[in-house]
């Protein structure tokens, strides 16, 4: 199979100072008892690289995953979010930051945070690899975020399309791809 070429936005070295700058910001939160929460797929090279970041400014926290799905096959989001399958761990009175590849409607986030705030988490804070602004349909606020992203559909580095190049290190757009 031939897979058409990938123009590089982030590269590798860049990805990994912004991942450093990020665990630093999220160390002199001061959080307590805290447990990572990556929602997959697309975030699972990020958040293992900001676990590991994190591990490199003091910070030991636990990790957990949740897989949501509001994306399909398609490149439209549907507006629905599923949960494929659940985290383990109670989240009762403690600090939960939900890590995810990128903030675009929100309605992802959104649910999840709302979900573990049901469940009596102390905190939801939110780090996201990257940010596309105006497109947001719901209301949530990142508190860490990696890059602002620009307005093209991205993969790579843990991001897919139609399952594909989930494998690159870095993160790119397939030029003619909106
Ligand atoms: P939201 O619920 O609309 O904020 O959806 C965000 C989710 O849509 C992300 O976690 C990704 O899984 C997916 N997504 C949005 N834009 C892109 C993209 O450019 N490339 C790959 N996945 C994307
Ligand atoms: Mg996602």
């Amino acid at each position: 199979m031939s897979l058409p070429p990938v123009k590089v936005l982030f590269d590798e070295n860049r990805i990994a100072a912004r991942n450093r700058e990020l665990a630093s910001e999220i160390a002199a939160a001061g959080l307590e008892q805290l447990l990572v929460v990556a929602v997959l797929k697309g975030s699972f090279i990020f958040a293992a690289d900001l676990l590991r970041a994190m591990h490199a400014s003091g910070l030991a926290p636990e990790m957990e995953f949740v897989h949501l799905s509001s994306y399909r096959e398609a490149q439209v989001s549907s507006g629905q979010v599923n949960i494929l399958r659940d985290v383990e761990s109670d989240v009762r009175g403690r600090d939960v930051l939900l890590v995810d590849d990128i903030l675009e409607s929100g309605r992802t986030l959104a649910f999840a945070k709302d979900l573990l705030m049901a469940r009596g988490a102390r905190r939801v804070l939110v780090c996201v690899l990257l940010e596309k602004p105006g497109k947001r349909a719901v209301n949530v606020d990142p508190d860490y975020v990696g890059f602002v992203c620009p307005d093209l559909f991205v993969v790579g580095y843990g991001m897919d399309v139609a399952h594909a190049f989930r494998q690159l290190p870095f993160i790119g757009h397939i030029e003619g791809l909106e």
